[in-house]
């Protein structure tokens, strides 16, 4: 087990693009292992693989099953339908959640851990995660398309 460093917002290496993975070599699969542990350590949902300072296309997401986790490698939208409206959150971006504008339906083609191609579908919440996370690979961050940014914590919701 390893927990990686997490970057955050005003770090310049969350606006770059990652590179795609030519080969899944053994740093890629403890890449993979670091971001669970790091993921389960904040109690996150989704982590790219930049966020922890390694500019290679590679998400993992949570799914609702505690043991269910999406491994994915140089991911790929290939359709979107529908949009939905709904509140985001990032660990790279501490404190605040705000309202994004999303599909409703994704598609996406992506290589698992044995470099097998496969096509995984979510909608809801699952197709936010999807983009989300993906946008990551893209330097893109949720509050860049935001609608609308707030503070969360314990002072309750303060608009910025
Ligand atoms: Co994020």
């Amino acid at each position: 087990m390893a927990l990686r460093s997490l970057r955050f917002d005003g770090d310049d290496l969350l606006r770059k693009k990652s590179r795609p993975v030519k080969e899944i070599t053994d740093s890629i699969t403890t890449l993979l292992d670091d971001m669970y542990d790091t993921l389960k350590a904040e109690n996150g949902v989704g982590l790219a693989a930049p966020q922890v300072g390694v500019l290679r296309r590679v998400v993992i997401i949570k799914l609702d099953d505690e043991h269910e986790l999406l491994e994915l490698i140089n991911p790929e939208i290939v359709e979107a339908r529908e949009t939905q409206e709904g509140l985001e959150a990032c660990l790279s971006v501490p404190g605040r959640q705000g309202t994004v504008e999303r599909p409703n339906f994704v598609k996406v083609k992506a290589l698992n851990r044995a470099g097998e191609e496969f096509i995984t579908e979510g909608d809801g919440y699952l197709a936010r995660a999807l983009c989300h996370e993906l946008d990551h690979l893209d330097g893109v961050l949720y509050i860049d398309r935001a609608t609308e940014i707030h503070r969360t914590g314990e002072n309750g919701d303060e608009k910025i």
